[in-house]
């Protein structure tokens, strides 16, 4: 029999690798201030958001993509050549097609990789990573890279203070491997609920309400949300959706050594976290720093944990994302290092 190294059936996807970046640009709650009716102190106090990064005008979501994927790739010691698989969540790629995954994989000159986007929103990361796994355990591909990138700056309306002052630009990326069936990614929960597709959405742009000039003209243009009731439905949702992932796998919350949420509100967090009874010390923020970057937040938080010596080889880390769809996604992983 011909061995094609695709064929290992107990193996786990196991994180050989991270990386990050973000525009160099920064916006200040401040400086929103003088932009919008509002002030460093409702931000502050409602989000815990002091600053975010923005993309300047002819500056591109894929270069920061490619450049968080090159610095994955470093992480982990390999290659372009090395990947069968780049899986992108975005929803706001360079283009409505082809898949921002093709754009990077053409940067990287990962000629081998087969490559698409995921679209779950700020569930993107959390969606893609169960994928990932899923190829990887099933043997279709061996060593995966998985992107997560928004550039939100670029589809919010910048007169609508209660949308524009939450997010901000960013990609993040892990090059996952296959490794033994006793670690790795033991496990993953994804839901998603159309029947609150308009909690959070972007009405106009695509083919049921195509931009006409019209629209431009009189700013109907951009991301729309009902924010109170997608802060009720995700503190809600989330930590149940994390203590039946633990419990797949005979874990409990009291095992987690670090909290990995969608870095959307700071509250948002604090609300989880307590519902779970995980304290501060076990939880990553950096919702301060970036605001919400959507699919980017749970790449780039985990990237920057990983600088800060805070995953350790055992460590029981629980990721999750959650936003539009509504859909929302946790992932728990036994760390092996990178
Ligand atoms: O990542 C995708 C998923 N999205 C989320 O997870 C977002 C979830 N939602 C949230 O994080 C919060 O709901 C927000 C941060 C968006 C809003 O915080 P909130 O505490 O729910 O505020 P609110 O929407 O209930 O607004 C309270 C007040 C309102 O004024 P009135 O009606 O009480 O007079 C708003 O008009 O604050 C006003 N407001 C602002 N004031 C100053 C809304 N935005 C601003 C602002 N500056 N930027």
């Amino acid at each position: 029999m011909v061995d094609t190294g695709l064929t290992h059936p107990v193996s786990r996807a196991h994180f050989a690798g991270l990386g990050f970046a973000v525009p160099e640009r920064v916006l200040s709650n401040d400086e929103l201030a003088g932009m919008v009716d509002t002030t460093d102190e409702w931000i502050t106090t409602r989000t815990g958001i002091r600053s975010r990064r923005l993309l300047r005008s002819g500056e591109r979501l894929s270069d920061l993509a490619t450049e968080a994927g090159k610095a994955a790739l470093a992480n982990a010691n390999l290659s372009a050549e090395n990947l069968d698989m780049i899986l992108c969540a975005t929803t706001s790629g360079d283009y409505l097609w082809p898949a921002m995954a093709c754009v990077v994989q053409g940067n990287l000159g990962a000629k081998r990789a087969s490559a698409f986007d995921i679209s779950a929103a700020c569930s993107g990361f959390c969606y893609t990573l169960a994928s990932a796994a899923a190829f990887i355990e099933s043997g279709v591909a061996r060593t995966v890279m998985v992107i997560g990138a928004d550039c939100l700056s670029r589809h919010v309306n910048w007169s609508d203070r209660s949308t524009c002052i939450l997010f901000g630009d960013g990609a993040g990326a892990a090059v996952l491997t296959a490794g033994s069936a006793d670690a790795g990614i033991l496990t993953s929960t994804l839901g998603a609920d159309g029947s609150m597709v308009e909690h959070v959405w972007m009405p106009t742009g695509g083919s049921a309400n195509p931009v006409t000039a019209e629209m431009l003209a009189n700013n109907e243009f951009g991301l729309q949300m009902r924010g109170r009731d997608v802060y009720r439905f995700c503190v809600e949702v989330v930590p149940k959706s994390i203590v039946e992932s633990l419990c797949r796998v005979g874990l409990k919350p009291s095992d987690v050594d670090l909290l990995v949420l969608h870095q959307a509100n700071l509250r948002i967090i604090g609300a989880v976290a307590e519902r779970l009874a995980i304290d501060e010390s076990r939880c990553f923020t950096n919702v301060d720093r970036y605001g919400n970057t959507s699919a980017a937040s749970v790449p780039i938080a985990l990237a920057e944990a990983a600088q800060q010596g805070r995953l350790k080889p055992g460590a029981i880390v629980v990721t999750a994302g959650f936003g539009a769809g509504l859909t929302w996604a946790v992932n728990v992983i036994k760390w092996t290092g990178n």
